[in-house]
């Protein structure tokens, strides 16, 4: 991860290879821009008339400074409107001009946030919210996952960013930048090792790995953490689980992690996440193209460990309990069958009428073991569905639940940290579809049903509790999430929402 830290400097006066300047929306060049404008002998004057930059979110411009000012070169980034450069539009610049900087072999850049004392006028705490989001935005987007390459590539050997340096215009400013800056650090290592845990293979990442995983990080952060084994879960009369992990030689674990922030009385937000560490469809096997991506599907167990690896570090108020289902869900002689029936923890019994939706049979146990906490709420991430990526793209995940007022608070985190969710319903009759002939429920509806993404959740209901309960899938944004500060493949989706929806709802 790359070095964060401050300095009082003014922009002109700093010396650094790269020094970037976020923008405003602009006509001609004023303030600092005109000052730095007249040094460059009117080149981004020039810029600005040919049209190639005006401060619009997500432009840029790059300019050699000739040793017109210390910095050797400039680089300019629209953050929009100044009205409407909020923390994420901030972030997103930060993680545009980041990823330029790096294409463009710099190893250290600094960025000047003098332009947010215009932005920020009046508005106290939202300077230092701004720098922390410069922090957050560079971090996130120089994000590299290299662990399996032996050797370097020649051609093209990898030039990385070491250090950010943030330029504040005075000391009033730096005991709080100081603040946002190690709350960034938290964000990006946390968001960091979610990516990690999805973009290791399904060889490295097994259930077994995860635990030893999830056991490392709650002693680093004094949480605890308890992992139920195969012969645990079949006391428990975890049958659905247990169907799942029963084709695979890898075994399964249910990882339970328990934070503590308010006190042991107040009823803790439970974050249950399918950890299915490989997807083959088993016996219901899945096409043979771009089933290697099916090494996400723990997706959901990656958030919620490094969520509540989040909320420990940054020590915020409230009880959260994780709870990772992992399994892996393989064909092989002792594979469940179509047509099996499987007892799960709550007594229900489940036809499985498709050993592809794996997802919710291991949330089913998850989520029944959860109400032992009497949660004040339950949220499970999920990998669930293909059907989301048909509904919503890579843009945001679903949420479907039983409760507005929960489900409206994680739209506004959504929108809040750009990690955008978008509700589907679920009715009466998509429960009914749940219902299977001879067993309690079955696992996926007849032919002519549809509502993928929704009748996954209907399944989920029969196992969530009464208290509020909200189901994100989250199969289209774990991969592939469109943002400037994620990149191909893996995307640490739903850390940043949740941490946002759980400082909120203290
Ligand atoms: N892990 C998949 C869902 C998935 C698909 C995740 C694409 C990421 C990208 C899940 O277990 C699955 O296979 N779901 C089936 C359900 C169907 C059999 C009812 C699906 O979506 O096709
Ligand atoms: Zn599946
Ligand atoms: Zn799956």
């Amino acid at each position: 991860m790359i070095k964060i830290s401050q300095k009082i400097d003014h922009p002109l006066e700093h010396s650094t290879e790269c020094l970037i300047l976020p923008c405003v929306e602009v006509k001609k060049p004023e303030g600092l821009l005109k000052e730095i404008d007249g040094k460059l002998e009117g080149a981004i004057g020039e810029a600005i008339d040919l049209k190639r930059f005006a401060g619009k979110s997500g432009q840029t411009l790059l300019l050699n400074s000739k040793g017109a000012v210390k910095a050797s070169n400039l680089l300019l980034v629209g953050v929009g409107k100044s009205k409407e450069a909020t923390p994420e539009k901030i972030c997103q610049a930060a993680a545009t001009a980041a990823k330029l900087a790096e294409q463009s072999k710099f190893k250290s850049v600094s960025a000047d946030l003098s332009v947010f004392e215009a932005i920020t006028k009046g508005k106290s705490g939202l300077f230092s919210e701004l720098a922390g989001s410069v922090a957050e935005g560079t971090g996130l987007a120089l994000y590299h996952f290299d662990n399996y390459k032996s050797k370097e590539d020649k051609d093209d050997p990898p030039s990385r960013i070491e250090k950010l340096t943030l330029l504040i215009p005075s000391k009033s400013r730096q005991a709080s930048t100081e603040k946002a800056i190690a709350r960034a650090e938290k964000i990006i290592n946390a968001v960091h090792t979610a990516r990690d845990l999805v973009s290791h293979p399904g060889n490295t990442a097994t259930p077994t790995y995860l635990a030893d995983h999830a056991k490392k990080m709650a002693r680093k952060n004094k949480i605890t953490c308890k992992v139920l084994g195969k012969k645990e879960m079949e006391k428990l009369g975890m049958g659905s689980l247990l169907g799942v992990s029963r084709g695979s030689d890898e075994p399964p674990a249910l990882i339970v992690l328990e934070y503590n922030g308010a006190g042991k009385k107040k009823a803790p937000s439970v974050i249950v996440g399918k950890g299915v560490t490989f997807d083959t469809g088993g016996i219901s096997l899945k096409p043979s193209a771009g089933m290697d991506e099916m090494k996400m599907d723990m997706s959901g167990a990656a958030t919620t460990l490094a969520t509540l690896q989040l909320v420990a570090s940054l020590k915020i108020k409230a009880n959260v309990v994780g709870i990772v289902a992992a399994a892996e869900n393989m064909p092989s002689g002792s594979a469940i069958k179509p047509g099996d029936i499987l007892k799960s923890m709550s007594g229900k019994t489940i036809e499985v009428l498709n050993t592809d939706a794996e997802g919710r049979l291991v949330l089913a146990d998850a989520l029944t073991y959860a109400q032992r906490y009497k949660p004040k709420e339950v949220i499970d991430l999920a990998t669930l569905t293909g059907a989301v990526l048909h509904a919503l793209g890579h843009h945001a995940a679903a949420v479907i639940g039983n409760n507005p007022a929960m489900i409206q608070k994680l739209k506004d985190a959504g929108d809040a940290t750009g990690e955008r969710v978008w509700e589907l319903p679920l009715w009466e009759e998509h429960e009914k579809a749940t219902k299977s002939d001879i067993a309690d429920l079955k696992n996926i509806a007849s032919p002519g049903v549809g509502a993928g993404t929704i009748m996954g959740a209907a399944f989920l209901k029969a196992f969530a509790g009464e208290q509020p309960w909200t189901h994100i899938d989250i199969a289209g944004t774990a991969w592939g999430f469109d943002r400037p500060y994620t990149g191909k493949g893996a995307s640490g989706f739903g850390v940043r929402l949740l941490l946002s929806y759980l400082e909120k709802s203290r």
